[in-house]
């Protein structure tokens, strides 16, 4: 190698990767610190790792301010020592990555993977000399770090009875948390609390720093191990809670094994941690050769009728999925070309108090008024596609005993999208839906799925960490308050500030099949306490601001059909060129512009809790000196999710890249806009401009 390259990379790894260690005397005892340092590729990060006393710690800075001071790191087994004390370092790995990869389909089609890491390998100075590797990844938007149990003489199988990584910050923030260790899983309203009030929550955990930063704790790959949970401890310490087996243990593993990232995403605005990808770009590459058969969808069902009472899953007078039914969505589903039907309620069997008895749920045999075999021929005619269901009411034994039959019986029928659901308080009635022993079923599914050449939308699912990178067959989950809860919470559904939150919260972790789009906002009579809380123009503005690539129009066909508001989720992708957040304030207000996948179209959906607001949006994005079509659905002049939900305006007018939209939300309300090219069918004279109608 040329003297002067070799010279300028020695200067550049001492000052990206710089260490320092010395000693200090406590007593009698001479105490060795040292630490290890990688920055961020733009130098905002600073992570330390710091060896004091035999004992690993890890603390990060954001722009000279420490962010987490010094934390411990390490695990406790059952039957042998733990592994935190005695170390020295063996050897220190230092690498860069910048790479940018193609999504098969997403929220945004190119995401840049760029990086600093730094490998530690450490060892035990004494006794069993073990050893543990930590690895270290700093991006420009945050933080990752995993430990690997390498292979080696003195640890073989072993049992994690408490991983000991904390993240102790800087002072008592706020953050939005869902409780963990409840029985409705990841379905819990968002509270905001300072963490020194907070008990044990799932993640992701969004932060909201006493200096304004923007923080969100989660990980990333969640491969074989249990899911964390983090429970606020002393001095503004989050400490790590992995979900138990029943049995207490935590995890059960062999080496090598690897865990899961532990993400710290950092933001000085709240939308960038709707677009920072650190979580994607922590797992693996794509592992399916050939992703053709997956594709992004919007669908309808025979679902709504079952929650809000009109339909039943189980057999009777009123059971929604018989072949007539079917056939009568297939024909709307057809008419207004959306690609999916989602069928609930057509097995045996999952019938009664269907959430008691999923031990007796069949996935091949239907109810005696659903024949498969015609439906099924009735849709490929009409260019539909099924999507097929699987409630195992969390009866693990009994459905994976079944499931490669089920999978094979719905690839008979050409149905390769699955919704699967796991209704229930403990999987198997023992297991915790997010320990390792449900990690590993959810797993062993998507990859059986892609095998199959099966896309998976996962009700009650584990939390998502990524592994759609990995498995782009993993599509969509809920995993959190969708709007089924309108129908039937007894308190009266999700509020007007729900979906100003969960963009910040839940969706940090991947796609939700949120389910949204109704149009009935007050249900009928025999849902006399329950509605949607919000007006009809937020029900369209969510199809923008809550990303699912299945993403299902919700609401009863009779409740679309003639309605001109319908026309929008008509229009509207599920997948997407680009994202760009352009309002964000947690809890209040949020607006979002996305650029669809597959045309030049853009989309805003923006949505208020129950504040009125008005906010004003510039359309820069677009290309300069064209000229565009906005189609805009606003809330009209009286409308408020309370007393007037339906009042709406639809308008199409002129707009180009100078045009400065002005927003206005009802109270509860929101905004969704379609940006076209101009086409043959415009009559141009008839259309104003923007400027003339706001
Ligand atoms: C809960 C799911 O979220 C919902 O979509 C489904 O209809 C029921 N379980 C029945 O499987
Ligand atoms: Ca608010």
């Amino acid at each position: 190698m040329n003297k002067k390259i070799l010279l300028l990379l020695i200067i550049f790894s001492t000052l990206l990767f710089n260490q320092c260690s010395k000693k200090m005397v406590n007593g009698k005892k001479e105490l060795i610190e040292i630490i290890k340092t990688v920055n961020s590729p733009d130098s905002n990060i600073i992570v330390n790792i710091i060896l004091f006393d035999g004992k690993v710690f890890y603390e990060i800075n954001y722009k000279n301010k420490p962010l987490i001071n010094r934390s411990k790191l390490g695990f406790l087994f059952k039957n042998a020592f733990p592994l935190n004390e005695n170390f020295s370092i063996s050897n220190v790995e230092y690498n860069q990555f910048d790479e940018t990869w193609t999504q098969p389909w997403g929220e945004v089609k190119n995401i840049r993977n760029n990086y600093r890491e730094m490998k530690i390998e450490l060892q035990e100075t004494k006794d069993l000399k073990r050893e543990l590797i930590i690895v270290f990844r700093a991006f420009n938007d945050g933080v990752g770090f995993r430990y690997e149990f390498p292979e080696q003489e003195n640890i073989k199988d072993f049992e994690i009875m408490d991983e000991l990584t904390e993240f102790v910050f800087s002072d008592d923030h706020s953050a939005w948390w869902i409780p963990a260790y409840r029985d409705n899983r990841y379905e819990y309203l968002f509270k905001k609390s300072k963490f020194s009030k907070i008990d044990t929550v799932h993640t992701p955990l969004t932060i909201e720093t006493t200096n304004g930063l923007y923080l969100c704790v989660h990980e990333a790959n969640l491969t074989d191990y249990s899911s964390m949970t983090l429970a606020s401890g002393e001095n503004n310490t989050l400490q790590c809670d992995l979900v138990p087996w029943s049995d207490g243990v935590k995890v059960k593993a062999s080496v090598p094994h690897k865990t899961p990232w532990r993400t710290i995403q950092i933001a000085e605005k709240p939308g960038d941690l709707i677009t920072s990808y650190l979580v994607l770009n922590l797992n693996e590459p794509n592992k399916l050769e050939d992703v053709s058969w997956i594709k992004p969808a919007k669908y309808i069902g025979i679902w709504w009728g079952m929650h809000i009472g009109t339909q039943t899953w189980g057999s009777g007078d009123k059971h929604g999925a018989t072949t007539q039914n079917a056939k009568e969505y297939i024909d709307f589903a057809a008419k207004h070309n959306f690609p999916g039907l989602l069928i609930e309620g057509w097995n045996v069997d999952w019938d009664g108090t269907w959430w008691d008895n999923g031990d007796i749920f069949k996935f091949t045999e239907t109810h005696p008024d659903f024949d498969m075999e015609e439906v099924s021929k009735y849709a490929a005619d009409k260019g539909v596609k099924i999507i097929g269901h699987h409630e195992t009411g969390a009866n693990i034994d009994n459905y994976e005993a079944q499931v490669e039959d089920a999978f094979a019986y719905y690839k008979k029928y050409g149905i390769n999208t699955i919704k699967t659901g796991y209704v229930g308080i403990r999987a198997n009635k023992t297991e915790w839906h997010h320990g390792q022993y449900m990690v590993r079923h959810y797993r062993k599914i998507v990859e059986l799925a892609a095998k199959n050449k099966i896309m998976l939308d996962v009700h009650e699912p584990i939390k998502d960490t990524g592994i759609r990178r990995t498995y782009p067959n993993m599509m969509s989950r809920e995993g959190a308050r969708g709007c089924e809860y309108d129908a039937w919470a007894s308190d009266g559904g999700n509020p007007p500030d729900y979906t100003t939150i969960i963009p910040f919260t839940r969706l940090l972790s991947g796609p939700f099949d949120f389910t949204p789009g109704i149009f009935n906002i007050f249900l009928g009579e025999q849902k006399p306490d329950n509605r949607a809380n919000t007006t009809l123009a937020k029900q369209l503005a969510h199809y923008v601001v809550i990303y699912s690539p299945l993403q299902m129009a919700a609401d009863l066909p009779e409740n679309f059909e003639g309605n001109p508001a319908f026309k929008f989720i008509k229009d509207v992708p599920a997948d997407w060129q680009d994202t760009k957040v352009i309002h964000a304030k947690i809890g209040d207000y949020i607006t979002i512009a996305r650029q669809d996948r597959n045309s030049e179209e853009w989309y805003i959906g923006s949505v208020t809790d129950e504040n009125f607001r008005e906010l004003e949006m510039d359309l820069s994005f677009l290309d300069k000196n064209k000229l565009y079509i906005a189609e805009i659905y606003a809330d009209g002049p009286k409308a408020d999710w309370e007393n007037n939900p339906l009042d709406i305006n639809i308008v199409k007018c002129f707009v180009n890249f100078e045009t400065l939209l002005k927003l206005k939300l009802a109270a509860g309300g929101g905004q969704a806009i379609r940006i076209r090219k101009v086409n043959k069918n415009d009559n141009l004279g008839s259309i104003p401009n923007y400027e003339d109608i706001k």
